[in-house]
């Protein structure tokens, strides 16, 4: 008996493919990212964080009627079932990213459709998903401050609504604005390692709150949405624009990789970053702290000699920094990756269920065979 077959090995799955998508097309070495073929860079200036979950969610872009009725069932079903208020108050002192996942499973629950599997519904639970999270997340943190409850808008757009239930102000326009465009840049992103877990628990014909509640364990680590966390970490850790150089230099040297930098696809530049990094520097100027983007700055020059081995900015390290300066508390910006990545998790889901198959590679084994089983007492 051999350890294996003669399979090939591809640890992490890299460079694997697994199936064929129309969600998101993603070249790795030119930089560029399309949603349903629609480039990132238009759908970021000119959609709006709901046109590009319709976009997702149902393959094409929505004419006006249709995105009204989007945006329409987007308002009717943010407000939390109050048995999930329990839930939240239940676990509120764990971190927001626990919350929200014990929340979405305890969601599955009192879901009006729970047993219907079917496309359509698995698309309604989808959208009911993309309004509760947000929803969650600013009970929840309302919850942990002891505040009132912000009720949500009957009014505001998706971002919008977001950021006036976390505070309790409606935001100014270019606020809600560079939101959601976090959100838009944040929707959907191919097979990593979240959209990956959600169709490996679907492939086993598992419904949709569970590959919600799996994708959100997968995204809280922080070599994946917990990025954007760590980069703030760090700029603060930094302190001045001056030390990022020795910053940079001493945590290389520990083997360790800076935050916002890398990634398992791209090979230039993260097409999303740039569409952040003008946003959080006019933020920084205006908030009247520019050290912020002076600091993440220098450390982009510090780490630029990385750039020839593939290693450059991803999206965390600038998304990061705007809700930094937006003043949302550091334990909230992996949350903030779930709002925005729903819609992409749902359209994957569903792309999955309808061409479903088991996902099950395999795993060389390397240890020893054959091994002589002795009694526990001889041992
Ligand atoms: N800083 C410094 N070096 C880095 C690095 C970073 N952020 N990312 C990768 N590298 C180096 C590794 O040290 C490794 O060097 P080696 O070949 O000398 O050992 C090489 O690049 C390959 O890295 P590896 O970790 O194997 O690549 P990966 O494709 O498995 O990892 C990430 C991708 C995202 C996990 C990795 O780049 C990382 O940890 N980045 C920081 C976290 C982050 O920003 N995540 C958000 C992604 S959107």
């Amino acid at each position: 008996m051999t350890a294996n077959d003669g399979g090939e090995l591809h640890r992490g799955l890299n460079g694997v493919y697994f199936d064929r998508s129309r969600t998101c097309f993603i070249d790795g070495r030119q930089g560029k990212l399309q949603y349903r073929g629609y480039s990132i860079d238009d759908l970021a200036t000119l959609s709006t964080f709901e046109e590009t979950a319709y976009l997702l969610l149902y393959g094409e872009l929505p004419t006006r009627p249709q995105l009204a009725e989007l945006e329409s069932e987007l308002i009717s079903a943010r407000a939390v079932p109050g048995s999930i208020m329990d839930v939240i108050r239940l676990v509120g002192g764990a971190h927001p990213m626990d919350v929200l996942r014990t929340a979405v499973s305890a969601l599955s629950a009192v879901d009006p459709e729970a047993g219907d599997h079917s496309p359509e519904a698995t698309r309604r639970k989808g959208t009911r998903l993309t309004a509760q999270v947000p929803s969650i997340i600013t009970a929840h943190h309302a919850i942990r401050n002891d505040r009132d409850l912000v009720e949500p808008s009957k009014d505001l757009g998706h971002a919008a609504n977001f950021l006036y239930t976390l505070t309790g102000e409606t935001p100014t326009d270019e606020a809600a604005s560079l939101m959601d465009k976090d959100l838009i840049l944040h929707a959907e992103h191919g097979s990593n390692a979240s959209a990956f877990t959600a169709r490996v628990v679907t492939g086993t014909r598992a419904d949709v709150h569970s590959a919600i509640t799996a994708a959100i364990a997968a995204l809280s680590g922080p070599l994946h949405g917990g990025a954007a966390e760590n980069v703030m970490k760090m700029a603060r850790a930094i302190e001045e624009p001056a030390r990022a150089a020795d910053y940079v230099k001493e945590v290389r040297a520990r083997g360790e990789p800076i935050m916002g930098f890398g990634h398992r696809v791209y090979r230039t530049e993260d097409p999303r970053a740039r569409h952040l990094r003008e946003g959080v520097r006019r933020l920084s100027q205006e908030k009247g702290e520019p050290k912020w983007y002076g600091i993440l700055d220098a450390v982009v020059e510090a780490m630029r000699p990385l750039g020839r081995r593939g290693i450059n900015v991803n999206v965390d390290f600038y998304s990061g920094a705007t809700y930094y300066l937006h003043g949302i508390p550091l334990d909230l910006f992996v949350p903030i990756f779930a709002v925005g990545r729903i819609p992409g998790w749902i359209a994957q889901v569903m792309e999955q269920q309808e061409a479903n198959i088991l996902i099950r590679p395999r795993l060389q084994y390397v240890g020893p065979l054959d091994s002589a089983y002795v009694p526990i007492d001889e041992r």
